[in-house]
C-alpha cells in the first residue's frame, strides 16, 4: 500500500483526546480530514464533544475554520478501530514514558503499513518511546504548542530508526495544514522551545523567590518588552540588530563578554567556533536583508502586535 502524498491526507486518527488531542482533532477537521478518535477515559467522548463545541467558534472567529463543525468525526471503542483506515496517527496520551512505549507498540501493530505515526510528547525522546514498535522507521515526534489549532510551531524529531523520508513527509504534512514545522537535528530532552521556556522559567522563579519582583512584573517585562521583538523575529535576529550596521559580529564584540553575566544558568564558552556558528547562522537567517530592512520589519510587527493587544484589552474590559 502506498503512502498518500503528504499534502493529500484524508483520514487521521487521534489517540488520546484531552487538551492536545481535542485541539488536533479540531484542526484536522477544519482542514477537511475525516477523524477517528479514541481515548480510554469513560467520559472522553462527551469531553471531546464539549471541547470541540468550545474550540470551533473560536477557530471560526479567527478565520481558522469555516461554517458549522463538520460531522466527519467518529469516536470509537478501541485504538484498533481508530487506526483501521487511518493514513496518519497523532498520539496525545498522558505524558508517561512507560505508558507511551506500550501504547505506541499497540498502535504500530494496528496501523496500516503505510501509515505515519506521530507523538505529541513534550519532551520524551523518540528513540526511547519507540522501543516496543516493530516499525519504528514510520514514527516521529511532532510536538505542538498549546493550542495546536492556533500556535504554528510543531517540533519534528526522529528517533535513531526513523526513516528520513518519513521526516520529510511529516514536514510537508504539517506545513500543508498550516503549521510551521521545525526539524530538530538531535534528540535532546525537552526539544528546543521547552528548553528555552525552561531557562526563562528558572530566572522568573529565581527573581520572584529573591523578592526582586512580583510575577506580574515579570509578565510586564516580557510582554511589553523583549517578548514583542522575539515574536517578530526571535532572539538571534533581534541581537543582530543590536549591533547596528555591524550586525551579530558587532553585537558579540560589544556584549560577548557579558554572556551569562546576570543569569543563574551556567553559560557556554564563546570560543571562536561558537562565534562562527552564531555569526554565520544569523547571516544565513537574514538572507541578504539589511539591518535597516530588518528593523523596518520588526517595527511593523511590533506596532501591529501592540495595536492588536490594545484592541483585545479594550474588548475584554
Ligand atoms: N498541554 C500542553 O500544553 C501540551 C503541549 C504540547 C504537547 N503536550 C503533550 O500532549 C500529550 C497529551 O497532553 P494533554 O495536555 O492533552 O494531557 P491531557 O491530560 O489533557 O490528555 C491526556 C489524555 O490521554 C488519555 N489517556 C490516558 N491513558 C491513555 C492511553 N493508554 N491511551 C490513550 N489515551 C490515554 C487520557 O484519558 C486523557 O484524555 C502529552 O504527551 C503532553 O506532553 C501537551
Amino acid at each position: 500500500m502506498a503512502r498518500p502524498a503528504a499534502d493529500k491526507v484524508k483520514r487521521a486518527a487521534v489517540i488520546g483526546t484531552g487538551t492536545i488531542g481535542s485541539a488536533w482533532t479540531a484542526l484536522f477537521l477544519a482542514r477537511g480530514m475525516t477523524v477517528t478518535a479514541w481515548d480510554p477515559a469513560p467520559d472522553a467522548a462527551a469531553k471531546l464533544d464539549a471541547q470541540l463545541a468550545k474550540i470551533w467558534p473560536k477557530m471560526v472567529a479567527l478565520g481558522l475554520a469555516k461554517g458549522r463543525r463538520p460531522q466527519r468525526l467518529a469516536f470509537v471503542a478501541t485504538p484498533e478501530e481508530a487506526l483501521a483506515d487511518a493514513q496518519f496517527v497523532q498520539e496525545n496520551a498522558t505524558e508517561n514514558e512507560a505508558l507511551k512505549i506500550k501504547l505506541l507498540a499497540r498502535l504500530d501493530k494496528a496501523a496500516r503499513p503505510d501509515a505515519v505515526i506521530a507523538s505529541s510528547t513534550s519532551g520524551l525522546l523518540p528513540s526511547r518511546i519507540a522501543r516496543g514498535m516493530k516499525n519504528p522507521e514510520r514514527f516521529l515526534v511532532a510536538h505542538p504548542f498549546n493550542p495546536p489549532y492556533l500556535i504554528p510551531l510543531v517540533e519534528i524529531l526522529g528517533g535513531r530508526k526513523t526513516d528520513q523520508r518519513v521526516l520529510a513527509w511529516a514536514m510537508t504534512f504539517y506545513a500543508a495544514i498550516g503549521k510551521r514545522p521545525l526539524l530538530l537535528r538531535k534528540e535532546v530532552p525537552g526539544f528546543l522551545a521547552n528548553r528555552l521556556q525552561d531557562a526563562i522559567w528558572v530566572e522568573c522563579v529565581n527573581l520572584v523567590a529573591r523578592g526582586v519582583c512580583s510575577p506580574e512584573d515579570i509578565d510586564v517585562a516580557i510582554a511589553e518588552g523583549p517578548g514583542l521583538r522575539w515574536a517578530a523575529m526571535g532572539p538571534f535576529l533581534t541581537w543582530h540588530l543590536t549591533g547596528g550596521e555591524g550586525g551579530m559580529t558587532a553585537t558579540l564584540k560589544q556584549f560577548g563578554m557579558a554572556l551569562g553575566k546576570w543569569t543563574t544558568l551556567k553559560p557556554p564558552k564563546l570560543t571562536p567556533r561558537v562565534r562562527r556558528l552564531l555569526i554565520s547562522g544569523t547571516k544565513a537567517e537574514a538572507a541578504g536583508r539589511s539591518v535597516r530592512e530588518l528593523e523596518a520589519y520588526r517595527d511593523a510587527c511590533v506596532g501591529a502586535f501592540m495595536a492588536t493587544k490594545a484592541r483585545a484589552t479594550r474588548k475584554a474590559r
